[in-house]
């Protein structure tokens, strides 16, 4: 096992200042191969592949704390915990015209893991036709959905439920022996006949595996859950098969806050970087024989980057930071799939509802989890994930060209929760839920920093339902929605919406619905976007072998570097972009 450690706080010797925000204490001669910047679902993938067979070495950088025995970062029921506490850097989205002007949290992991230690754990390797647009994009076969399944199979267990499958997944597509445990939700049994039932009563087709590459219909959701626990980029790839490793140097409250450039004549370097100690303020520089590797999340990658002067000069300038190299993509770009969660009422006591308002029964379970890592805290309130399209003769088409990745590329998702979603206190009784999000967006926003405080949160703009398509698309589902919850499967439940229903009879009444219910996502991509070889530096940030054009010594790889999101939950595209991108640094010369 790797030994995490918080900053050693020896020092030789106390420089002058040379950053704005304290002293400057080298550890010199202190190098490492590579440093990586990030223990999220991208940097704990490089940390590990990287140090594999001791070619290497690697410090990794983690601004959070250890998620080491952290209760709520392992029980899955109780996930949405860490979205309090010193887990989450506590980021919001700028007031947001689509979403009523509204500014909701923008939730991002602080801690050991990144946001694969905070998520809802949603597993989606998305569809193929994303896979083979992001190998168009690039002009490279090697991205296609054909040639990236070994990639999967290393980052996923799947564990099969005890018993034949019960066409609740196709054993073929899955990986057994990868870094990530995979599972099913087989709590919440009263659920399933009504979940799957209303699903063929609207049409909607079943799909015996939604990781199989075509993800449309209703499927069993597949949950990094192993064992009843979490199974995150810390758990998976910085506490597995790492043992022994001595090359591998994990450093936890330690907050990248810029590069700086070598000095001297010669192109633009970067390969130190400045972190501080966040356990006592410290200033620290290290330094990357090899590269620097970025991967702080599509929030702080492009941030860390401003601050070391990249960027645009205009924007620089105003935050008082000396242009170094003119970046115009980045921190924009910036995609979100936007979601609008909505409720009914039920007449079941069987809801999760219960688990969270009944301390005597959530005692029960917790018990139970403790001895033998079952029951309802094992798991979420989720079981089923659905996919769907517009239908061909939408209205929209007349205006809008598909922006989706091709035939079997989702535009909207819907997941059933059993219990209430809604924004806001949940009021007394039983609920289901239903949270539909936009999966091909055309909405783009950006990132920037905060010009009077440059490590302060930074202005975060998702511009969610700011396009006539994405309006299209989640009208489109929300109504299709209310036709799933009206079918004959859930009247035994006495089921009646918590909103007024006629908010659907026209689009301007549901839009308003949407901007005082919605919320921005939490899937984001596209702020540092890869590009081909000969793209235009400055247009794309890093090209195929992940490098930032236009410097030496960085290369970024994290979901900022998708250029379009994918139609799934992003976690398993990162740890796929992450574990191709393994691949590409080591064949480096
Ligand atoms: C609340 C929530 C729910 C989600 N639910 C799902 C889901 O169910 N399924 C799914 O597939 N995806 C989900 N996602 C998205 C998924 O977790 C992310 O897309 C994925 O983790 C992105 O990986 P990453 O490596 O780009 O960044 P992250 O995993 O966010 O990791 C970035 C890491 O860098 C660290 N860092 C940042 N700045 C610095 C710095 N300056 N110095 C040092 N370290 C730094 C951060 O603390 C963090 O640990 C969810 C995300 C959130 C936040
Ligand atoms: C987020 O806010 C909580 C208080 O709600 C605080 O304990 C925590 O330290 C904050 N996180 C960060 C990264 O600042
Ligand atoms: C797990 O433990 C609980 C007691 O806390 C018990 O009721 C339950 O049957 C056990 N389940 C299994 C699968 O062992
Ligand atoms: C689209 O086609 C379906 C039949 O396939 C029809 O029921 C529906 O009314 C059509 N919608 C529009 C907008 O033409
Ligand atoms: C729930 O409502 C249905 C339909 O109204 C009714 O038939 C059923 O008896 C109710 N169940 C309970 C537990 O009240």
């Amino acid at each position: 096992m790797v030994r995490v450690t918080a900053p050693s706080v020896f020092f030789a010797l106390l420089l002058p200042s040379l950053a704005a925000w304290g002293n400057v204490i080298p550890r010199a001669p202190e190098d490492f191969d590579y440093v990586i910047v990030g223990a999220g679902a991208a940097g704990s993938v490089l940390a590990n592949r990287l140090t594999e067979g001791n070619r290497f070495s690697v410090l990794l950088l983690e601004a959070g704390p250890d998620n080491e025995g952290v209760l709520e970062g392992t029980l899955p029921y109780i996930y949405p915990r860490m979205f309090g506490g010193p887990y989450n850097w506590n980021y919001s989205t700028a007031p947001t015209p689509g979403l009523g002007n509204r500014n909701g949290p923008y939730f991002r992991g602080h801690v050991l893991g990144g946001s694969t230690s905070i998520n809802g754990m949603t597993y989606t390797r998305g569809p193929s036709a994303d896979w083979d647009r992001l190998a168009s994009h690039l002009g490279d076969s090697s991205w296609s959905w054909a040639r990236i399944q070994s990639y999967f199979r290393k980052n996923e267990a799947f564990e099969a439920p005890p018993g034949p499958p019960n066409n609740r997944f196709t054993p073929s597509v899955h990986g057994t022996s990868g870094a990530i445990g995979v599972s099913l939700n087989l709590n919440n049994e009263w659920i399933v006949p009504p979940t799957l039932q209303a699903a063929s009563e609207i049409g909607l087709p079943y799909n015996n595996d939604v990781n199989s590459g075509n993800p449309i219909g209703i499927s069993w959701q597949q949950f990094a859950i192993k064992n009843g626990a979490r199974s995150s980029a810390a758990t998976g790839y910085l506490r597995q098969n790492v043992a022994g490793r001595t090359n591998l140097n994990v450093r936890v409250n330690a907050r990248a806050l810029r590069l700086v450039p070598n000095s001297g004549p010669g192109p633009l370097t970067f390969r130190t970087v400045e972190y501080r100690d966040e356990t006592n303020g410290n200033i620290i520089q290290v330094s990357a024989r090899r590269d620097v590797i970025v991967s702080a999340g599509v929030i702080d990658t492009p941030t860390l980057l401003m601050r070391s002067g990249l960027g645009d000069p205009a924007e620089l300038r105003a935050a008082n930071i000396t242009p170094r190299f003119t970046i115009p993509a980045l921190g924009n770009n910036f995609i979100e799939h936007p979601g609008v969660p909505i409720s009914w009422s039920v007449n079941t006591t069987l809801t999760d509802d219960e688990l969270d308002k009944d301390p005597a029964l959530f005692a029960q379970e917790l018990e139970r989890w403790n001895t033998n890592k079952t029951g309802r805290l094992a798991q979420t309130s989720l079981t089923h994930i659905m996919y769907n399209r517009l239908p061909r003769n939408h209205s929209i088409f007349r205006t809008v060209s598909d922006p989706s990745g091709g035939a079997n590329a989702p535009h909207y998702e819907q997941i059933v929760a059993n219990k209430w979603v809604t924004l806001g206190a949940r009021p007394a009784g039983n609920f289901i839920g239903m949270t539909q999000f936009v999966m091909a967006p055309t909405s783009t926003g950006s990132v920037k920093l905060n010009s009077a405080d440059i490590l302060g949160p930074p202005i975060i703009n998702a511009n969610s339902f700011n396009t006539e398509w994405d309006k299209a698309v989640i009208r489109h589902a929300i109504r299709s929605s209310i036709a799933y919850m009206r079918s004959p499967a859930w009247a035994p439940f006495n089921i009646q919406p918590t909103f007024d229903p006629t908010v659907a009879d026209t689009d301007a009444r549901l839009d308003a619905f949407v901007a005082a219910s919605g919320f921005g996502g939490a899937h984001g991509v596209g702020t540092a976007r890869i590009g081909r070889a000969n793209s235009r530096p400055g247009s794309d940030v890093v090209g195929p072998d992940f490098r930032v054009k236009g410097i030496r010594g960085v290369r970024i790889v994290d979901a900022s570097v998708l250029p379009f999101s994918p139609a799934a939950h992003a976690m398993v595209p990162v740890y796929v972009l992450a574990e191709k991108a393994a691949d590409t640094i080591k064949g480096a010369p």
